[in-house]
This record gives C-alpha cells, structure tokens and sequence, in this order.
C-alpha cells in the first residue's frame, strides 16, 4: 500500500476534517519553539503546510511521511496563492524516511544558480518546481503528438541506432566495432534515409520519436543528443505534409498552453529574406526590412552607389538609442559582414545624421517617406549587395526588436521553396537541406544550364516550420528516381564510385519500385522550450550537457579503461592540433 493517501497540493478546504498522509521533501520551515514549527511539505503536486508540535528535527529536503487532520488555517493566516493555502496538517505524527545534506544550491532562489552546480546536482534540481513543470509539459507534447500520428494513420517504426554515417551536414559520433577492428558506426543524425527505405518498404506512413546525434557546437538551441518527432509519407505533396505535421504541433501547443493555434500561415523563402532578412522570421514584431534602393538611382554619394539599398525604422529609436549604443550596432554590423551602417535620428525638422550631407533632398525625404518614420524614430540603412544588405539588417532587427522569448505568442510560420543549394564551393554546390530534396519543378532544367551565383537561384521542394525566429523542423519531397538522385550527388562533386560506396543502397533501393515521397522533422527540444517560454533547450531536457558538451554528473565524456582499448583495436594519440 502506498505511504500516501494524498498529494500535497491536492489537499484543500474539502479535505477539513480528514486524517490524511502526505509523503514528500521538506520545503521550508519556520520554527516557533522547540516544540512548535510549521513545515511546508512539497510533491511534484505542491506544497502543503504541516504543523508540527512534537520535537523531531526536519531540515530541508530530509524527506518525510507525515499523517494528521487536515484543519482550516485561522482567520489571518490563508495563503491565497497556494492551492493548499486555506488548510493546514495538525495533529501531526512526522515520520523521517531518509535525512538529506543541506542542498547544494537554493532550492528557491530566483537567481540562476550556477549551472555546473545544478547539472552536477540535476537530481536535486530536478525537484524545483520549474524543472518538474518543462519535464512534465514535455511528456505532453511527446504524448500530444503521438497521438495525432497515430490519429492520422502513421506507424510507428524504430530505426537503428548503429548506422553507417547519414550525412545531415554534421559530423557524426562513431562507435568503433570490436568484431571489425578499424570499423566503425556512425550514430544517426537523423533516420532519414531509413525513413525513405520504409517508404520503398511500402509502409505508406511511418512516424518516430527519434533521438537523433551530431557532434556540433553546442548553443541555446543545440545539443548533441536532441529528439525530433520523424514522419515521412508515400504518395503525398507540401500540402499533405503541412497538414499532418500542423496537427501534430496544433496538438502538441494544446496540451501544454491550453490554446490551439489556428491556421499557419505560409511565406516564401524568398519574401522572408526580403522582408524579415532571415529564413526564420521572427513575425511577433515589425520592423520590416524595406527596399528603397530606387531612391538612390540617381544617387551623388558612393556610400549608396550599390546592388541594393534597404533599411529599418526603430520607432522611438532617436531617444532610447545614445551614441554608445550606436558605435556598438555598427561594429556588429560590420562583423556581420557589411561594410558600415547609415543612421539616422528622425526630428520635427527630419533626418539627422553624419551621412545627411553626402545626400540629396529627394534622397533624404524618400527615405522617411518610405520607411514611414516619425519624429523620434530611428532609421538605419544597409547599403551592399541584396544578400548581405537582408541578413545585416536581419540580425539588426532582432536586435532592436525581439520580444523576451515568453511573449507574443506563438507565430508558427511555414516557409516554402527554399534554395537547393546554400553556396557554391570550388565549384560544386551544397545542398541547403539535403543531397535527397526533390528540385523545384519548375527550376529542374537548370540544373543542367546553371553556372557560378545561377546555382543559388535553383528552387527546391524543401520547406521548414518556424515559431518566434526558431527553426522548429525541416522536411522536403524527396528525389524518389535513381538517375535524378544520381545526378544530384554528381553536382555535389560525389562521383559514382563513392555513390556506389557511401548511398548504394539506396540507389539501389530505388531500382525496386520507389514511390514518390516527403516528410519532415521538427525538434521536440526545441518546441517544448518554446511552449513554456525558455530560451535554452538545456531546461527542458532531463539531462542535458553543458555548452562545453561535458556532463558534470557523470562525468562524460571520460577516458576508457586500457583493457577496452586492446579490445578495439585502438591506439588514443596526441591530436595534431
Ligand atoms: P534537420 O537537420 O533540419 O532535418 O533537423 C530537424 C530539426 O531537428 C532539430 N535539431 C536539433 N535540435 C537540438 N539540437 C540539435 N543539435 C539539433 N539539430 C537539429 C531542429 C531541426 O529543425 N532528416 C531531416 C528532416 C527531413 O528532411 O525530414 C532533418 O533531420 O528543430
């Protein structure tokens, strides 16, 4: 039989008169006399107030079972913001299950401890009302989304986890073999190209919870062990892709917030390069980029004499923004690759700034005409190629604008036809998502004429899901015929020997009846930090690594034992570097 007949934070008026069983750490307390003190008794639940009138030592986080009546608290003494707050344990009989060492941090402190500390200490962390809410709202998107999967006919199908390496741009985590010595595994970065195989495989809707590893610099939004909720279907385009995994996060959002988000809408790459500088715009807030480069057509000053000319307004930015702040922006600015920045405070009598001189009247009017700036606005213009011109005043935009990460909402955002490739490399393209997305329709003919920049004009079927400036998944339609996959890995410069050696199974797989297919993968990590408004992943994992990839806890990554070594077949060397 449990030691419990009730949770803490579900004990309330109702209750008044009952003898009950609480079990669970000591919170606080505040002791009157020896032999009078009232203890706040804590489960994942709550807390509840215990009145202890024996002589028994409880300090923090001793853990305890204790049994009395549940009584109303006195008149003075309700405590509005707890659940629990307008009854109180008396009569107490407290019984010690096991003493606890005062805890390493404070278990209430609104400070960020640090987080070596907590991490080396996660199982007491754990315990903290806000860890138990993020671990507790990502059962339910794990649980949210299973369900709609299984809801909208997809199976459920686990892929291995020793692969030969995927390439998903990252570098992989091998294992080596001891049956092969100088083989090795790659750990999967992702169940791509077994999710293709099922649909060859005739499995028509496959789905996963999929933990998935790349080793990569770790940042806010990355570890190196994620999980991704996986899906690929047969015979299907965007459209068919967009609906069920917007079911699936619609339900996952539900669960956790209370509120379903309506249609997400869809944006071009293109257009959100061109109006947010950024292929995940963050839409809670304005401040969009503007092309105002017709204005200076005619232009006298070499600062505007290029490609393009656009610009942003920060409203209110004349005043909020002092000279310090500005030398900072226009050293980001340049570190983000532009070769300066034009600002300008907007006044009664209109702009002003260091560069008002080089310009004409028309220029200088134009210019707050089409940014529609007011009196006490801020305007700043990028002057440079359209590239770099969207992506400085992109990031410059965030920087001026972006709400706190719990605010705004949630703006899902669709973004469709993105590039096939990101750059071109001594020659040879890289693909934007992956070497296995189909080509746009429309564009597949230049894949045969494109030379130099051309290539970067080339459309694919690939299409990514945003919420507030994070990427939350990508997916595409996949190339499903041997000879275009074939030419695809040739333009990437992979001749048809490593073809043969690194993807012949695929190839070959699609010798034997492949059916058209496409599918996506959004990072649970990442939408669960979202949903309940942290900025790093780190908070919504059980136990994460730290952001210099190490775990404090266990103590990975750690040397192995000599004897394992031999075992492999390896030899640790000092690295070159
Ligand atoms: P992609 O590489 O874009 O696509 O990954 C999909 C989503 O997985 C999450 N993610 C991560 N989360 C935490 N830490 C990381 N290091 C990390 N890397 C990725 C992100 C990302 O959007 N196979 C393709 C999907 C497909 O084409 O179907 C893929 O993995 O949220």
């Amino acid at each position: 039989m449990s030691i419990r007949t009730h949770y803490c934070g579900e004990l309330s008026a109702e209750h008044v008169g009952q003898t009950v069983t609480v079990a669970g750490w000591v919170d606080t307390r505040r002791v009157h006399s020896e032999h009078l003190a009232f203890v706040d008794v804590r489960d994942h639940t709550g807390v509840v107030q215990v009145v202890v009138d024996q002589k028994v030592d409880v300090r923090s986080e001793y853990v305890v079972a204790v049994t009395g009546l549940v009584r109303a608290r006195p008149d003075g003494m309700i405590n509005a913001e707890l659940a629990s707050g307008e009854i109180e344990i008396a009569d107490t009989n407290v019984q010690i299950l096991n003493e606890a060492e005062p805890p390493p941090f404070p278990m209430h402190d609104r400070n960020e401890v640090d987080e070596n500390i907590r991490l080396r200490h996660r199982y007491v962390d754990l315990r903290r009302s806000k860890m138990q809410r993020n671990l507790r709202a990502r059962a339910k998107v794990n649980s949210a989304i299973r369900g709609a999967m299984e809801r909208q006919g997809f199976c459920e199908i686990e892929t291995p986890m020793l692969i030969a390496s995927t390439p998903e741009g990252a570098r992989d985590f091998v294992v080596p073999s001891r049956l092969n010595p100088g083989d090795f595994y790659a750990l999967p970065q992702s169940p791509q190209l077994f999710k293709q195989l099922t649909m060859v495989g005739g499995m028509d809707r496959y789905y996963q919870i999929a933990r998935c590893l790349r080793d990569e610099d770790l940042r806010a939004d990355r570890q190196f062990e994620f999980m991704q909720l996986d899906a690929e279907a047969s015979f299907v385009d965007q459209e068919d892709v967009f609906e069920f995994i917007s079911e699936a996060v619609a339900d996952a959002t539900e669960a956790v917030t209370g509120e379903r988000p309506t249609d997400i809408p869809t944006m071009t790459w293109h257009e959100a390069q061109e109006r947010f500088g950024s292929d995940k715009p963050d839409t809670r807030f304005g401040m969009e980029l503007n092309d105002i480069t017709d204005l200076f057509a005619e232009t006298e000053s070499n600062v505007f004499k290029t490609p393009v000319v656009k610009g942003i307004r920060m409203p209110g930015g004349a005043d909020s923004l002092g000279r310090n702040a500005i030398d900072d922006l226009t050293d980001k600015a340049k570190r983000w690759g532009a070769k300066g920045l034009a600002w300008f405070r907007v006044r009664d009598e209109g702009l002003e700034g260091a560069l008002t001189k080089f310009m004409s009247e028309a220029e200088i009017s134009g210019v707050q005409e089409r940014l529609e700036a007011e009196s006490g606005d801020m305007v700043f213009l990028i002057a440079d190629d359209r590239r770099v011109a969207n992506k400085v005043l992109g990031l410059l935009r965030l920087e001026l604008g972006k709400p706190p990460v719990n605010e705004g909402g949630f703006n899902f955002l669709w973004i469709t036809d993105f590039p096939l490739f990101e750059a071109v490399v001594d020659g040879n393209p890289i693909p934007a998502h992956h070497p296995f997305t189909m080509p746009h329709a429309d564009d597949i003919e230049m894949l045969t004429t494109a030379t130099g920049d051309e290539w970067l004009d080339i459309r694919s079927q690939a299409y990514d899901l945003t919420l507030n400036g994070w990427e939350l998944g990508s997916g595409s339609i996949r190339i499903f015929q041997r000879d275009v996959q074939a030419q695809i890995f040739e333009l990437l410069g992979i001749g048809p020997d490593e073809q043969q050696a690194k993807f012949g199974f695929l190839l070959d797989a699609f010798r034997f009846g492949a059916p058209p297919h496409g599918g996506f993968a959004f990072g649970i990590d990442r939408l669960t930090a979202l949903l309940v408004g942290e900025e790093n992943i780190r908070e919504v994992i059980a136990f994460p690594k730290t952001q210099s990839g190490s775990d404090p806890l266990t103590n990975a990554p750690s040397p192995i034992d000599p004897s394992q070594l031999d075992e492999l077949g390896l030899r640790v060397v000092p690295r070159a570097d």
